[in-house]
C-alpha cells in the first residue's frame, strides 16, 4: 500500500500539471498508470511488477536484456513504464490498460531483436517484460517439455542437460537469446539440417490474446496455432509459454573448427563448401563464419574462413566421412573434440566452455553494437563472386563484420513451404547472414558501418534469392520495408517486407491476424497487419 501511494501520487501531479498546460497526450499516459494500479493494486508484491520512469530499478530493468547497444543510448525513446509480471492476471490488466489508453504494448522474453522493436517505439508505449516467466519443465519419459517464453535458450538446454544426455531441442546456438522472440520466429540451430527449426517441434502453446483470454492450442484453433509457430511475435498475443518435443541425440558428440585464410586457398574451399555441405549426411552439419582477422605477414590483414561441424556420433567416424565428402578442407583428428551434446551449444556458439552452469550466465556472449541482414542462397557463388565479397572484408569499416553461412538440405529438404509460416525450405543451399558491428564511442559514426553492411547486401543481390528477396524473420531488418507505425499499414505496403520473410505464407497470415486481432492491438514496424483499417 504504502508503495502504491508513492508510486501513484507523483504521477498525479504530472497528470495534473500536464493537463493544466494542454498536454492531452500525457494525460493519457497518467491514466494509463493509474489504471494499471488500480488492476494491480492488491497484489502485495506490486514493486516487482510496475516500473516507472521515476523508479530507482526502472534502468536496470530496461537494460537488464538489450542485446543490440545500439538502441540503449540517451537517445532512444524509452517506455512510460515496464511491467514484469508475477502471474497472468498481471499481463491481463496490462492489456486492458493499454488497450484503453491507447499505447502501444511492447513485449520482451529475451530482448535479442536485432532492431529493438521489444523494446523501443517511437509512439508511446509500454513494455510488457516476461523475466519472470521462465519455467522449464522436461519430462523425459514422454520426450516432452514446457518452457515459458522468458526463459533463454541457454535455460532450455540445461534444464533437458540436467535430466538426460540423449535427449536435444533443435533451436538456435546463442545461449542468451529468449524463448518467446525465437520460438515466434521460427528459430534453427546445429541441429537444423538433422530436426530442422524449433517451431517445427512445437505441439501445443499457451496464448493470451487481445481480449485477455488465455488459450491453448485447442481453443486458438489451428490457424492461430500455424501463425505463432514462425508468423513472428508482438502480432498475434502474448505467448506465455511452449510445449515442444524433444529429440534424440548419441551420448556423445563430435565437434571441430578447421580456419582457412586468403593466403590458404580460401576461396576455392568456401566454392566447393557450396556443392557439400548440404548434401552431407543430416548427422553433420558445417558451417562457415568468415571475418577478418591479423596475416602471417607481420602487420597485415586477411580474410578467414571458420569451418565449423557438429557431428551427431563419434570422431572416429567423422574423419573418413569428412575426408572422402569434403577432402579440401584438410581435416585432422587434433581440429577434433568429443563432447555432450549441451557442450556443443557452447562451442558452436562461440561460449567458454568451463562448464555447463555457462548455458545460464545472461551475459556469455558480450553485448555489442551491430547491423545484420539475411539472405537465402539457391545457387553456388561463383569464385568471382565470393573474391569480391571477401576482399569488402579488408575495408577499415569491417574490422568487426562477420558473414554467417548455414547449411540447409536435410530435414529442410522434406518440409513443404506452407507447412509453418517459416518458408525458406527446399532448394536453399545454405541461409548467409551479415553483421557489422562498431565501438560504442564511434556510435556517431555509425551511419559509415551502416552503409558498409548495405553496400555489402547490394554487392550479394547477383548471388542470392529474388522475387522475393527471402530474409529470415528472426533477423529483423527494417531496411527491407516497414508499417507506418501510428496509422494504417496496407496489405500491399505490408507485403514488401513480409513477402520477403514469408513467402506466399504473408496472406494467411494476414487473414490469420485479420480474425484474431481486427483491431490491431499487437502491433510493431514489422507486425502483420490486418486487411482493413480497424
Ligand atoms: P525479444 O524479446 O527482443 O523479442 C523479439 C520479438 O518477438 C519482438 O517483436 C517481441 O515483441 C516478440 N516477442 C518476444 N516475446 C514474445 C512473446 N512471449 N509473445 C509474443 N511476442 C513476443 N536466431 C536463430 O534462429 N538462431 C540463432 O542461433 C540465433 N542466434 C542469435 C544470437 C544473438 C546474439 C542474437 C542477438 C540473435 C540471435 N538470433 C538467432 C535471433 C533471435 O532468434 C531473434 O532475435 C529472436 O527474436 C530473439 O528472441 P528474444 O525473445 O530474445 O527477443
Amino acid at each position: 500500500m504504502k508503495f502504491l501511494q508513492y508510486s501513484v501520487l507523483p504521477f498525479l501531479l504530472v497528470v495534473v500539471i500536464l493537463s493544466l498546460s494542454g498536454a492531452t497526450l500525457v494525460h493519457s499516459h497518467g491514466d494509463f498508470l493509474h489504471c494499471l494500479s488500480l488492476h494491480l493494486a492488491n497484489s502485495s508484491t506490486i514493486s516487482k511488477v510496475f516500473y516507472m520512469r521515476n523508479n530507482s530499478s526502472y534502468s536496470s530493468v530496461l537494460n537488464a536484456s538489450i542485446q543490440n547497444t545500439r538502441f540503449s543510448t540517451p537517445a532512444t525513446p524509452k517506455p512510460l513504464a515496464i511491467i514484469t509480471p508475477l502471474k497472468t492476471s498481471h499481463i491481463q490488466s496490462t492489456i486492458y490498460c493499454s488497450k484503453k489508453h491507447g499505447l502501444q504494448l511492447r513485449i520482451r522474453s529475451g530482448g535479442h531483436d536485432f532492431e529493438g522493436l521489444s523494446y523501443v517505439s517511437e509512439v508511446p508505449f509500454v513494455i510488457l517484460d516476461l523475466l519472470n516467466f521462465r519455467a522449464v519443465k522436461v519430462d523425459t519419459k514422454n520426450k516432452v517439455a514446457w518452457v515459458q517464453s522468458g526463459a533463454t535458450l541457454g535455460e532450455l538446454y540445461y534444464g533437458i542437460a540436467a535430466k538426460t544426455k540423449t535427449l536435444a531441442f533443435p533451436a538456435g546456438i546463442c545461449p542468451t537469446v529468449g524463448i518467446g522472440g525465437h520460438f515466434s520466429g521460427g528459430g534453427y540451430g546445429i541441429l537444423v539440417r538433422k530436426y530442422g527449426l524449433a517451431a517445427d517441434h512445437i505441439i501445443d502453446a499457451q496464448l493470451i490474446d487481445a481480449n485477455g483470454r488465455i488459450l491453448d492450442r485447442k481453443s486458438m484453433g489451428e490457424d492461430l496455432f500455424w501463425a505463432i509457430r514462425g508468423g513472428g511475435g508482438n502480432t498475434f498475443g502474448i505467448v506465455l509459454a511452449w510445449k515442444i518435443k524433444l529429440v534424440p541425440v548419441p551420448v556423445v558428440v563430435t565437434v571441430f573448427t578447421v580456419n582457412k585464410n586468403l593466403e590458404q586457398n580460401v576461396t576455392k574451399i568456401l566454392h566447393r563448401w557450396q556443392y557439400i555441405a548440404h548434401k552431407l549426411p543430416d548427422d553433420l552439419y558445417v558451417d562457415v563464419g568468415i571475418t577478418k582477422v591479423s596475416s602471417s605477414q607481420a602487420g597485415k590483414k586477411t580474410v578467414q574462413a571458420a569451418f565449423i561441424a557438429l557431428f551427431l556420433g563419434g570422431v572416429d567416424e567423422l574423419i573418413p566421412l569428412v575426408q572422402e565428402r569434403f577432402p579440401e578442407l584438410g581435416l585432422a583428428k587434433e581440429n577434433c573434440s568429443e563432447m555432450s551434446w549441451a557442450e556443443s551449444v557452447l562451442y558452436l556458439g562461440r561460449a567458454p566452455r568451463t562448464s555447463l552452469d555457462m548455458l545460464l550466465d545472461k551475459n556469455v556472449i558480450p553485448r555489442t553494437i551491430f547491423k545484420a541482414k539475411s539472405d537465402y542462397v539457391k545457387e553456388p557463388i561463383p569464385e568471382s563472386g565470393i573474391e569480391g565479397f571477401l576482399s569488402m572484408f579488408l575495408e577499415k569499416e569491417a574490422d568487426f563484420a562477420s558473414m554467417l553461412m548455414v547449411p540447409f538440405g536435410g530435414k529442410m529438404e522434406e518440409i513443404p513451404e506452407n507447412e509453418l509460416p517459416y518458408p525458406h525450405r527446399a532448394g536453399n543451399l545454405f541461409q548467409a547472414s551479415y553483421i557489422v558491428g562498431w565501438r560504442k564511442e564511434e556510435n556517431t559514426e555509425s551511419g559509415k558501418y551502416v552503409s558498409w553492411i548495405r553496400r555489402f547486401y547490394s554487392y550479394m543481390a547477383t548471388y542470392v534469392s529474388k522475387s522475393p528477396r527471402e530474409a529470415y524473420f528472426n533477423y529483423r531488418d527494417l531496411d527491407i520495408g516497414s508499417n507506418n507505425i501510428s496509422g494504417y499499414t496496407s496489405y500491399q505496403q505490408a507485403s514488401i517486407w513480409g513477402s520477403k520473410y514469408f513467402k506466399n505464407n504473408f496472406k494467411r497470415l494476414v487473414q490469420v491476424k485479420t480474425m484474431v486481432d481486427p483491431m490491431n492491438f499487437f502491433r510493431n514496424e514489422q507486425s502483420i497487419p490486418p486487411l482493413s483499417s480497424p
